[in-house]
Formats: structure tokens, sequence, C-alpha cells
């Protein structure tokens, strides 16, 4: 048997350690039923972390996620941490992750569940079947730039600053990953930037076509100011293919695309690095769900966007695309036999709880895939 697969959970705060405890049984079942084996490890991150050592991540954690073969991430923040300093703040542990492991390219799906059509709030026929990928560059422009900070002039004035900033390397490795992506799936690829107005968006603009040009001269490439991207993916989304685009940009069009699906509850999301020498990626795979914590604790969250990570993962990290291929049928034969979570749920449809959830999947995977 090969060896086993490093897995660090980082479950953070509100429902993250709830939904993850159903990801765990996903894995027993596949240890079970496909002689794979994972090492399991758990560690704090985000407002539990600073709760225990006073910091949203420690040096032994990052230094166990620089280790792993693959990150699996809840959520992290809550009120109890809103007035912590900015260099405290939960959501500060995800960041550092995220530079230190140097997951460059964030790929966030939004795909509408044919069972959850009617769960959007457009109408269905501009939804359905709609399945989109949205690869967000995540380690630099403005989330990163310097300078930043907030400065007093002399006349006692206050002053914030943030820097957008991208090299032509930064662009080209995100703009290479959409490529690849695209050409696994219907090969289009819209960049958005903000040519009209920015610098940084004219380099994206040249650097993405140029690279299009080069080396994916297979693949169609339109460009879209950010803010028509916005508006077009209300207007129809079923346009986009792969959309590719900056750290913010990106923050802003996965939550907009996320909301077309009418369920932010289950989308997932990875987060990947360089390829080493032999291929192998770092990665972070979470949830785009936040950590809601008005539901913490009270076994009502969604598990499926954590669950359909640990799908992400196997495709993307393990190469185990058979497998992520029988978690994604699951999940839509469980919905289609109308079980909701109390985040989708509809009329006429069964209320279960987060565990019972687990428990249909788990029913659902020994039935299709035993
Ligand atoms: C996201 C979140 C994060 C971001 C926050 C929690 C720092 O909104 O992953 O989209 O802005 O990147
Ligand atoms: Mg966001």
């Amino acid at each position: 048997m090969a060896s086993n697969k490093k897995i660090l959970f980082l479950p953070g705060d509100g429902i993250g350690s709830e939904v993850m405890a159903e990801v765990r049984r996903i894995l027993e079942w596949l240890e079970a039923s496909r002689a794979l084996g994972f090492d399991i490890t758990e560690d704090l991150v985000g407002g539990a972390s600073y709760d225990a050592h006073g910091t949203p991540l420690t040096d032994d954690t990052m230094n166990a996620a620089m280790n792993a073969d693959a990150v699996l991430f809840g959520s992290v923040g809550g009120p109890k941490w809103d007035d912590l300093d900015f260099s405290l703040k939960p959501e500060r542990g995800l960041l550092r992750l995220r530079k230190e492991m140097d997951l460059f390219a964030n790929l966030r799906p939004a795909i509408v569940f044919d069972a959850l059509a009617e769960a959007s709030t457009l109408k269905p026929e501009i939804i359905s079947g709609l399945d989109i990928m949205i690869v967000r560059e995540l380690t630099g422009g403005i989330y990163f730039g310097e300078p930043r900070g907030i400065e007093t002039l002399e006349d006692g004035t206050r002053r914030g600053i943030n820097t957008q900033v991208y090299t032509t390397s930064e662009i080209e490795r995100v703009a290479r990953v959409g490529f690849e992506l695209a050409r696994k799936r219907q090969g289009r690829v819209c960049s958005a930037e903000k040519a009209n107005v920015m610098e940084s968006g004219i380099l994206w603009r040249e650097d993405v076509q140029r690279i299009r040009d080069e080396e994916y001269p297979d693949i169609e490439l339109t460009h879209m100011y950010a803010d028509n991207a916005a508006m077009q993916l209300v207007r129809n989304p079923k346009q986009f293919d792969v959309i590719v685009t900056d750290n913010l940009f990106g923050d802003i069009l996965s939550d907009e695309a996320a909301m077309l699906t009418g369920s932010l509850g289950m989308l997932p999301s990875a987060s990947l690095g360089a390829p080493d020498g032999t291929g192998q990626r770092r990665a972070l795979y979470e949830p785009v769900h936040g950590s809601a914590p008005d539901i913490a604790g009270r076994g009502l969250a969604n598990p499926l966007a954590c669950i359909l990570s640990l799908g992400m993962m196997l495709r993307y990290s393990f190469d185990l695309g058979s497998e992520a291929d029988l978690i994604e049928t699951a999940v839509s034969n469980v919905l289609s036999e109308g079980l909701r979570t109390a985040d989708i749920m509809q009329p006429g449809k069964a209320k279960v709880s987060t565990s019972v959830m687990g428990d249909a999947l788990l029913r659902e995977l020994d039935e299709i895939g035993a």
C-alpha cells in the first residue's frame, strides 16, 4: 500500500469543528472501503489559537502545514475577537497560511446542484446547470502590497493606505492555472481586471494575453473589466467557464458567484501552490462559508461544503479523481432525496442536522461506492 497521506485539520472557529467531524467520517469510509490510508493531525487556528496561544497561528502549526500533504481548513472569526488588534485577528492566521505556503491559486467553483436550482435568488433558467470556476490570485495584490497602513499627516489628518501591485511572474503563474483548468472544461477563460483605471490592470491584461498566445492558443480568452464581470455574473452567468482575476476582485466576484447558486453553504475551494519537482503542490482546502458563530455548536451547520472541499483535495492533491466523483455524486443524490440542512431548507423537504446529513452521505456512499 502506498504511504499514508498526511492531512492537517485546522477546524478554526464557529462551525468549523462540527463540519470537519463529518469529513473525518468520510475519510474513515474511504480507508475502510478503498484501501487508502490517511494520517490526520489536528491543530488550532484563528480565534481558537488566539485564546490558547495569544496568536491566530503558532509557528508550530505553520510548520505542520508546510509539512502536510494537504491542509483542510474550517473557518475563522467571530464577534468574540472583533476588537483585537489587526495583527492578531483570526483572519490573519488564514492570510499567513496562504502567504507562507505560497498558495497563489485559489479555485472557487460555483456549481448549481439540480436539486437546489430553486434556492437561488435568480430565476431557475438563468442558473440551472451553472458550472463556473473562479481562479482568484491569492498571495499578491492589494491584500499584501506595500506600503500599507494608517498614518497621521502633519495637519492631523489620518490617511489609510493600501497598494495594488503585481509582477509579471505573479500574473503568469495564476493565468496558467486558469488555462490548464479550462483545457479540462469548456476551453474558455475570461480575465477580469480594471485596465481602464489601473496600471496593474493593464499589465495583467497584457501578460494574460501573452501567455494565452504563446502557450494556450487552443483556449478562447476574453477580457472584461471587473465591474462589468460583476454585472454579467447576474445577467447571464452561463456565459462564463473559467474566470481568472486578482486577489481583491476575486474575493468579491467569488462571493457573488457563490450566491448565484443559492447555497453558500455548499461551496468548496482549493488554494494551490506551485508544483515541486515531483509535481506535488502545497495545498489548502476550505469551505467558502464563514464561521457562522450564530449557529455554532447547535448541529445546524451544513457539512457539504467541507465534504466537497475534501473532494477537491482527493482530486487535486491525491490524484483520486474517481473518489472525488463518488463524493460529488453522493452529495447530489442526498440532495435529490430531499435532505436539507437549515441553510438550504425548502418547503416540503426534510430538515436534518449536521450529523444526520453525514449519516445520509455515508449510507449513500455504501450504496453507490461499495
Ligand atoms: C475569503 C475571505 C477572506 C478573504 C477573509 C476571511 C480574510 O473573505 O476567503 O474570501 O478576504 O480572502
Ligand atoms: Mg471573501
